[in-house]
């Protein structure tokens, strides 16, 4: 053919083309594509398909089920070496946030939590009922700490997007969504200096606000966001709650210093007015207030635990906060912890284990709640910033035996894990014979109290201790699923997806509770790494952690 030079090259190229197209065909059209592409061109073709399908999906299932049966399913060895010296340990923990965050990321995303049994969305009421990611900020902070950036990205990437108010339905918990929310937020704003947080966090807490009009200042517990109605608990006849209303302040009255928006510390201000001029009787805090002006004292119940812990946490956290300049919120935590380690602590017989009791007026209820575990970091956190010699060896007297206790709790369990709640009777001491008592749902008190203790002494035994507790958790909390369908085997753990609490830590096969919470990223987690790191990360000389373990930067004067 008479073809000349550049119709050759046409028909060249053409045919490369072509060639190219077939070639790439072949090769990469999966075979779901290329039963779709016959399923036009001949319907026989489609029914082998579909039988085709058909039987793969009952060999998987076989496989799924035989893969069920073989419990007890062995624990994947971590790819590091023996995690027998702090590093180790540490890239361990990092391990295993990255193993349940990958759970969360692929079974849960957006949703507040993760069921890591059911792979699938959780929330409580303490968020509403709306999907408001309080996984992601809860966590973004402990991403950034640990040093999993692609991680960290895509959950900077997800909040960078989220409108909270948009988000939110239903009745949110004020406290919760403080703690948690405006704390993250803020707290990733801190380590990153990225001004998108701290948009975000002014954003949550203003639309708090509308639950702090009250006749005194002292906030609702609960808030409707769509019909900003802020109301009790039903259960709490109307009246506020102390670890609630008194938990406000270091957020606040950071946010207002970041911002240069002063009304959230204004509100902040308006409850500790409020609480310095009520008379406490014997120099307690009552749980209940009622919301009247001037506010009233419910009840007498008093406890170091739920519904109170946090008050005093923040009386402390404030002062250090605020430069330790702040002399009247340092007289009020003195004042506060001289008269509870008065009339409400108590050493056990015969073991000398010490604890907080409860108390309902005069009555005295010996036990001690796994939340009440914190107050051993906080009386060290007092030892460490106290200039007085006497007084400070006194708090990290008590620091040490309250977590000595709690460690008792933990090894006095079958699991090696402490319960929900324990007692002091004749006959036993620091374990409960309470069905009801008997969960642990990943909280973080008692490691948060080693931490402490830790930085404090450099007691060895307080970084064995929160080793135990991670293998601990790799034997009963830890929830791997088996991929069956790809079955060879590296891959075999990879539909893994994360940790659940458990419903009694007296059984030696405890079932779990199918919820991995947000803190346990907020919290557990991150006080687990930094027992194993350095001082110089987040050194307690420039950071203060609010109650859900989001690290403020401490300012000075
Ligand atoms: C924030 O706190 C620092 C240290 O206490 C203080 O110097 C500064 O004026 C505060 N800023 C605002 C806006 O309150
Ligand atoms: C330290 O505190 C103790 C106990 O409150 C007190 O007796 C002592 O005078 C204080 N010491 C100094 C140097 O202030």
């Amino acid at each position: 053919m008479g073809l000349r030079s550049h119709e050759q090259l046409v028909v060249c190229v053409g045919v490369m083309f072509l060639l190219t197209v077939c070639i790439t065909a072949f090769f990469f059209l999966p075979s779901g594509g290329a039963d779709l592409y016959f399923r036009e061109e001949n319907t026989v073709h489609v029914r082998d398909a579909f039988i085709r399908e058909e039987l793969r999906r009952k060999e998987q299932e076989e496989l799924r089920k035989k893969a069920e049966e073989a419990i007890p399913i062995p624990i994947p060895k971590p790819e590091i070496g023996a995690a027998d010296d702090a590093e180790g340990r540490r890239i361990f923990v990092k391990q295993m946030i990255k193993f349940s965050w990958d759970g969360y990321r692929k079974y849960a995303w957006g949703e507040n939590e993760l069921r890591p049994n059911s792979r699938s969305g959780h929330s409580s009421s303490i968020f509403g009922y709306g999907k408001t990611g309080a996984t992601i900020i809860d966590a973004i902070d402990t991403l950034y700490i640990v040093g999993l950036k692609e991680e960290y990205k895509d959950a900077r990437e997800w909040i960078s997007h989220f409108d909270f108010k948009e988000a939110a339905k239903g009745d949110l918990s004020v406290f919760e969504t403080n703690i948690r929310f405006t704390g993250g937020l803020l707290s990733a704003y801190a380590l990153t200096g990225d001004k998108m947080f701290l948009k975000k966090a002014e954003e949550v807490a203003t639309v708090l606000l509308p639950a702090f009009d009250t006749p005194s200042g002292i906030p609702y517990s609960l808030i409707d966001l769509q019909t900003g109605r802020a109301k009790t608990y039903s259960w709490a006849s109307g009246k506020a709650i102390l670890s609630e209303y008194g938990s406000i302040q270091l957020e606040f009255d950071y946010l207002s210093n970041l911002t240069g928006n002063p009304v959230f510390a204004e509100k902040a201000n308006k409850i500790r007015d409020v609480l310095t001029s009520m008379e406490k009787p014997e120099g307690l805090y009552p749980i209940y207030i009622s919301m009247d002006n001037p506010p009233r004292w419910g009840q007498h119940l008093f406890s170091m635990g739920a519904m109170a812990d946090s008050w005093y946490e923040y009386l402390l956290k404030q002062w250090i906060s605020t430069g330790k300049t702040d002399d009247r919120t340092k007289r009020e935590y003195e004042e506060a912890m001289f008269a509870m380690e008065k009339r409400m602590l108590f050493k056990s017989e015969p073991s000398n284990l010490w604890y907080f009791a409860k108390m309902n007026g005069n009555r005295v209820e010996h036990s001690f709640e796994h939340l009440a575990c914190f107050c051993g970091g906080m009386a060290v956190l007092h030892s460490m910033n106290e200039p007085n010699r006497t007084i400070s060896e006194h708090y990290l007297t008590l620091g040490k035996e309250i977590g000595h206790t709690c460690h008792e709790s933990y090894s006095r369990s079958t699991t090696g894990i402490g319960p929900e709640s324990f007692q002091f009777t004749s006959s036993i001491e620091a374990k409960t014979e309470r069905r009801q008592d008997s969960y642990y749902i990943l909280r973080p008190e008692v490691v948060e109290t080693w931490f402490y203790l830790w930085r404090a002494t450099k007691d060895e035994k307080y970084r064995q201790w929160a080793w135990d507790h991670v293998q601990n958790l790799e034997k009963y909390a830890k929830v791997n699923f088996f991929e069956p369908f790809l079955n060879s085997s590296p891959s075999y753990f990879q539909g893994a997806a994360g940790y659940s609490g458990i419903r009694n830590v007296y059984d030696s096969a405890p079932e779990q509770d199918d919820v991995q919470q947000s803190f346990l990223f907020a919290e557990l987690f991150k006080y687990l790494y930094l027992i194993f790191s350095d001082d110089s990360v987040l050194s307690l000389d420039q950071w203060v952690f609010n109650t859900e373990a989001h690290p403020f930067r401490i300012r000075r004067p």
